[in-house]
């Protein structure tokens, strides 16, 4: 069995969790540790008495420890993403570049930990000095989603560790593998103390809801949907904790009269289908000019219907598995509900054998859909993209607007001016300009608005704005 890591130590959990292979159910990755709420506190404990020790560390010496964790993934990125593909179902080539983004991300973080500046103002009074300083929050929950296996984990434990924060994470039940091996490569670090890191595998209402209502757990950062994030917020409100949440996604991607209709195909296709649709910033609404509509339809159909879905692994393979058989079922109800509701499937939506016995379903392409129905209005979280006709760009801007969500929002245009009242209009933490919605880099702030996120942004320099506290230092002349 593996089993979670607490306090330095390996430890067998109270129950198991059997890993499988989404492209291929007969093939089982592994048997992994499921904690039990006695555990979790331990943990908790362990991070908490680890805390100061990790704080007093030099800038140096957390960057070194950062660097070399960023190392050892890169240098394993083939074996680290062939694990990640086989337990989540993105394809090899997506599951090795997810494992280079996460290696990336800790050392962009090693970088960071050495950059921690604070700020000197001018005080309003003679002579008094006033110096902004950055401080750990203390110890942080750490609660990841399935779908990004190792880089979600790596952008929220790599500035929590830079900044002098010690760590509990959560990992998601579907992809233990991949959590597992990351602790392994941190824990194992040059000089990493006991119990600044530690691993919990388990249920969110065991382990995640420990973590939310701990008073030794300074802060939360969550990735996952949105009705779990804003259960995990109202616990940490309670109590004044800190939280950091990032959620649901129904990005719209606009394509304009003037786009290429040839590179605003391939963007829908990847922004949309590429990693199943399993992602926040996948785009699902496509809202189409009038002008360009009918031919955007049948391309989309044709590229779609030129995609091969089957084994992760497989090299020849466009599209993975669906990662389970509760996704696959949701898939299914939501493309059941966007025929019912007048869509048009003009293509894919059903099951598919594969060479292997899996979670494979060939993508949905439904034309003559409103913004209003239920496919446009609720994550489905899978390959399924829903076309909506817009008469001009002030109707396209209006639909993209009209939802719960604002993640990502994008345009294919060759209008400046489309493009930059586009960039200044969309409700949308992210805008992308003749990109796919979704594949952000790894050194830029990420986060969305209204029901898609809360909290300060993640990742890039931003990140330190969630993991440290400013403190406002004021010194009266000659104190010294
Ligand atoms: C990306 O599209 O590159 O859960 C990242 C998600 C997001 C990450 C998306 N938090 O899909």
């Amino acid at each position: 069995m593996y089993g979670n890591h607490i306090a330095g130590h390996w430890v067998d959990g109270t129950s198991i969790n059997i890993n499988v292979n989404p492209s291929d159910t007969r093939d089982v990755i592994g048997e992994y540790a499921i904690a039990s709420a006695e555990q979790t506190q331990d943990a908790i404990a362990a991070a908490k008495a680890a805390q100061k020790g990790w704080q007093s560390f030099t800038a140096e010496a957390r960057s070194d420890i950062l660097d070399e964790i960023g190392n050892t993934i890169l240098a394993r990125r083939e074996e680290l993403g062939t694990l990640l593909s086989r337990e989540e179902g993105k394809t090899l080539a997506e599951g090795i570049g997810e494992v280079v983004r996460a290696g990336r991300v800790f050392k962009f973080f090693a970088g960071e930990a050495l950059r921690l500046a604070g700020e000197r103002l001018p005080s309003v009074r003679p002579g008094v000095e006033v110096e902004v300083t950055r401080h750990p929050l203390g110890s942080v929950g750490i609660i990841t989603p399935w779908n990004f296996p190792i880089a979600i984990p790596a952008w929220k434990i790599a500035p929590a560790l830079a900044y002098g924060n010690t760590v509990v994470f959560k990992p998601a039940g579907l992809v233990p593998g991949s959590a597992w091996a990351l602790t392994d490569i941190i824990t194992s670090a040059t000089g990493m103390p006991p119990g600044v890191f530690n691993l919990v595998m388990g249920q969110g209402s065991v382990v995640g809801e420990c973590l939310a209502r701990s008073e030794l757990i300074d802060a939360i950062t969550f990735t996952g949907s949105t009705p779990v994030g804003r259960g995990i917020a109202t616990l940490c409100a309670e109590r004044g904790a800190r939280v950091q949440l990032e959620m649901g996604g129904k990005n719209p991607l606009v394509v304009l009269n003037d786009a290429d209709i040839d590179v605003a195909i391939s963007i829908a296709v990847s922004g949309g289908l590429y990693s199943t649709g399993q992602r926040c910033t996948a785009s699902s609404r496509l809202i189409v000019e009038q002008g360009v509509y009918d031919s955007f339809v049948s391309k989309l159909t044709e590229a779609t219907a030129a995609l091969e879905v089957g084994n992760a692994l497989d090299p020849k393979t466009d599209i993975g598995p669906v990662v389970s058989a509760d996704q696959l079922e949701q898939d299914l109800y939501y493309i059941k509900k966007g025929v019912e509701d007048g869509g048009k499937l003009e293509f894919g939506g059903e099951i598919i054998e594969g060479k292997t016995p899996g979670y494979y379903l060939k993508p949905a392409i439904f034309s003559g859909t409103s913004n209003e129905m239920t496919i446009n209005r609720d994550e489905v979280f899978g390959p399924v993209m829903s076309v909506i006709e817009a008469a001009d760009y002030e109707e396209a801007l209006a639909l993209a607007n009209a939802t719960a969500f604002g993640l990502s929002a994008g345009i294919c245009t060759r209008s400046l001016a489309h493009a930059a009242d586009f960039r200044r209009n969309a409700q949308a933490g992210m805008t992308m300009v003749n990109l796919p919605t979704a594949g952000v880099d790894y050194h830029a702030p990420f986060g969305g608005m209204k029901a898609s996120s809360y909290g300060p942004r993640e990742q890039g320099s931003h990140a330190r704005e969630f993991f440290t506290i400013t403190r406002t230092n004021y010194m009266a002349p000659g104190a010294v």
